[in-house]
């Protein structure tokens, strides 16, 4: 089994440690956006980051590369990528070692962000220039190469975005997350704005890609269900903290943390008694005043006194990470 330790286990390629950012908003406070959210991600593993919107997954992602808005503030916490802690380094260092050619990100809806007077090959050649001592040719030679990659016909880096459609220009974005050969690619939502049958292609190519390069992905999504097909191992965010966290198979067919299981329509029996829950009721707590105990309560069907007052550490539980007081009695185990 992946990410269990065993002794001698390789070093994670990215491990993130208790870490903190919040977004201060005027006269009202800070939104704790990622609040303490703890994760180790292999090498060539896909970590699929799920959650209703608003959960912090986005503001997790962008923690990470550090594009942060003006307005946020990180409280603290480890980011450490091959064995280095890159959350303390200079910025220019970040920029030039870390930041697209380490780590990329595919953003949410990214297909609208290329430049539209700009040939495509040349867009992501101009990427490799950036960040690598290469010749023009040899960029853009990569970029083409880059292109086959994610499916499209090399002589297609002529054209402009526009000629593409929607589900190509998702590939060309990927295929610039791609450009410098990152050891960590994050994809943020990348298929919200795609029709669903692009949708499962553009999914389809980010696992093959995952697979082929052996790039450690993090998968973000709102959707469980594509998560457990996709990814190696799952982490549950929920108002700003991660309630969940396993290996996919084990989550999707025994979710633990009742958040999860609403999430999958699953339904505990407490005390032998069957309970119908297929959606959930209520929505994300406002992270300007993020509820006492666990953040889940007010929304959990099964919330007692120490859940609203008491916020429940993380337990191991059939190799299962999961914060809830209440997981062993609510599954009988
Ligand atoms: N620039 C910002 N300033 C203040 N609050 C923000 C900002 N960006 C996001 N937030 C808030 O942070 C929380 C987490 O948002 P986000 O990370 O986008 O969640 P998700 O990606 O899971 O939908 C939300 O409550 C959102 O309103
Ligand atoms: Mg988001």
């Amino acid at each position: 089994m992946r990410g269990v330790d065993v002794g001698v286990a390789a070093m994670p390629v990215l491990s993130v440690q208790d870490l903190k950012m919040y977004y201060l908003v005027e006269r009202r406070g800070w939104v704790r956006a990622v609040d303490g959210v703890s994760f180790d991600l292999e090498k060539g593993e896909a970590l699929g980051l799920v959650g209703e919107s608003g959960c912090g997954k986005s503001s997790l992602g962008i923690t990470i590369l550090r594009i942060l808005p003006f307005n946020a503030k990180i409280f603290g916490g480890k980011v450490v990528l091959e064995g280095k802690d890159i959350l303390q380094m200079p910025e220019d260092k970040f920029r030039k070692e870390i930041r697209w050619k380490k780590i990329s990100m595919v953003f949410q809806g990214a297909m609208n962000a290329l430049n539209p007077v700009m040939r495509v090959g040349d867009q992501i050649a101009e990427a490799i220039l950036l960040h690598e001592d290469v010749g023009r040719q040899e960029a853009l030679e990569r970029a083409r190469n880059l292109l086959k990659l994610v499916g499209i016909d090399p002589s297609r880096a002529n054209s402009y975005p526009h000629e593409f459609s929607g589900g190509m220009r998702q590939r060309a974005m990927i295929a610039m997350a791609l450009a410098c050969n990152p050891s960590v690619m994050i994809a943020d939502e990348p298929t919200t704005a795609l029709d669903v049958i692009v949708q499962a292609q553009i999914l389809k190519l980010i696992k093959d890609i995952q697979r082929r390069l052996g790039i450690s992905t993090i998968l973000v999504t709102h959707d469980l269900s594509i998560v457990a097909d996709l990814c190696d191992k799952v982490a549950v965010m929920y108002a700003g903290k991660i309630v969940e966290l396993g290996p996919a198979e084990k989550i999707y067919y025994r979710p633990l943390h009742p958040y999860t299981a609403k999430l999958l329509g699953a339904v505990p029996s407490v005390k032998g008694k069957r309970r119908r829950l297929e959606f959930i009721p209520g929505a994300p707590p406002d992270l300007l005043y993020p509820p006492p105990g666990c953040r889940f309560h007010p929304r959990c069907p099964y919330a007692e006194e120490i859940c609203k007052k008491e916020e429940p550490p993380m337990k191991e539980v059939n190799g299962v990470k999961v914060a809830c007081h209440r997981v062993e009695e609510l599954w009988n185990l």
